[in-house]
């Protein structure tokens, strides 16, 4: 239904815009509120099956490419001005990224947007590796959230509702991946499947540690270390996805940190000792949402939803980089800092993104910057 409705709105457009010219991701950044903005960008994620080993070997960062994206996106959360002009984008990057300054109507706030800007055939990006976005001041930042949705289009939905939280709750940091997770049809070498026919695709960034997102993820992941690193209380890594009714079906959504359901990752998620964040969102979650099943794995352990296997996660949960495609995390390395969410489709929709704003607030207490100090009544920082 949405992706049908983006997809009228962007003929629309087309029809009325741009008869002769073709639409480019470029013209996404003349709308006027964020919302519209990540769905007009979502239309350009490189499609199903799009690439053969050729497409996908020129769309994929050069070396030199990697050092540039890892750059522009430890760059982009240094942002402190209220212009974005001190982000540095590198020359490589120029013909087919930008830095934009995007005013939000909605929030009336500011955004610098990390996106691409051409397409290959039929309105594909070229290269797919995502799009990024942060408060245009480190005034507007009120928590040290990095939130994200790797899987566009095939969860539907995941990109705008994690930008309408991403707004709400005054995080740092939105990304969201430029290609569907088939893009590449191809099995991934990173995480092997156990079983035959369940493997995941080379486009696959929560299962392939070459994607342009993980490798965005690593940077986003290095920066915060840089600074202050994650504390619980104040910090997390949160990935939105969605899933499908008939996986774990009583589950309105399962929150997880990528710990699996053995007996002592369950006691770990248990565990009154540790603050972990999945289960204070969880419990928020469930005050806000008293009719919904909201879950971790200790309430549903048969459900299989538990993003072992996310490499992100992994790494964030102590397995050093070079083992994330081999090693699960375990309990004695675990952080917490990371946090996955499989939702039904209630859960992703525009009606309920106030609530989602209320559950991050209440879950993270506020980190304000010299300056600011939290608004009581909005919970996000303003200017003392
Ligand atoms: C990408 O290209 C394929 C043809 O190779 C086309 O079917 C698909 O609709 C295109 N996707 C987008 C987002 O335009
Ligand atoms: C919640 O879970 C119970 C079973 O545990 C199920 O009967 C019920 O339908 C679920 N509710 C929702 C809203 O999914
Ligand atoms: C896990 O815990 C259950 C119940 O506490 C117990 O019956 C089972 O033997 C345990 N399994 C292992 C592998 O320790």
């Amino acid at each position: 239904m949405l992706i049908l409705l983006a997809v009228s709105w962007i003929s629309l457009y087309l029809n009325d815009r741009a008869k002769v010219t073709k639409l480019s991701p470029k013209d996404c950044l003349a709308l006027h509120n964020l919302n519209d903005l990540i769905s007009c960008l979502d239309a350009f994620t490189v499609s199903p099956s799009f690439y053969d080993s050729v497409s996908y070997a020129a769309a994929q960062p050069t070396e030199e490419e990697n050092t540039a994206w890892t750059s522009v996106v430890s760059s982009m959360l240094d942002v402190n001005a209220n212009d974005c002009s001190s982000i540095k984008l590198p020359s490589v990057l120029e013909h087919f990224y930008v830095v934009t300054t995007f005013s939000d109507a909605d929030s009336t706030r500011s955004f610098c947007i990390l996106s691409e800007t051409t397409t290959s055939i039929n309105q594909n990006y070229t290269k797919g590796w995502g799009s990024m976005i942060v408060p245009a001041s480190a005034k507007q930042i009120s928590r040290r959230l990095h939130l994200s949705a790797p899987h566009p289009q095939a969860d539907i939905n995941t990109p705008q509702q994690a930008g309408a939280i991403f707004v709400l709750s005054g995080a740092h940091s939105l990304l969201v991946s430029g290609r569907f997770r088939s893009a590449y049809a191809m099995e991934t070498d990173c995480i092997v499947p156990t079983q035959p026919r369940k493997g995941y695709f080379k486009t696959d960034p929560t299962h392939d540690i070459n994607e342009p997102f993980s490798i965005a993820n690593r940077a986003i992941r290095d920066w915060q270390n840089a600074n202050d690193g994650c504390p619980s209380e104040t910090c997390a890594y949160v990935q939105f996805h969605g899933k499908a009714a008939a996986s774990c079906a009583a589950d309105t959504m399962f929150i997880s940190s990528g710990l699996g359901n053995s007996n002592s990752s369950l006691s770990w998620y248990r565990d009154p000792s540790l603050d972990i964040p999945a289960r204070r969102l969880r419990d928020v979650a469930r005050t806000v949402f008293p009719t919904w099943n909201v879950t971790i794995p200790p309430d549903d352990p048969d459900c299989a939803l538990t993003a072992t296997s996310n490499v992100f996660g992994r790494l964030i949960n102590g397995v050093p980089e070079s083992n994330v495609c081999m090693t699960e995390a375990n309990t004695l390395t675990a952080t917490g800092e990371f946090i996955h969410i499989e939702q039904a489709i209630v859960s992703r929709q525009s009606n309920v993104y106030d609530q989602w704003g209320e559950v991050f607030k209440r879950t993270f207490r506020t980190s304000c910057t010299e300056g600011t100090v939290e608004d009581s009544e909005t919970g996000i920082c303003k200017e003392s």
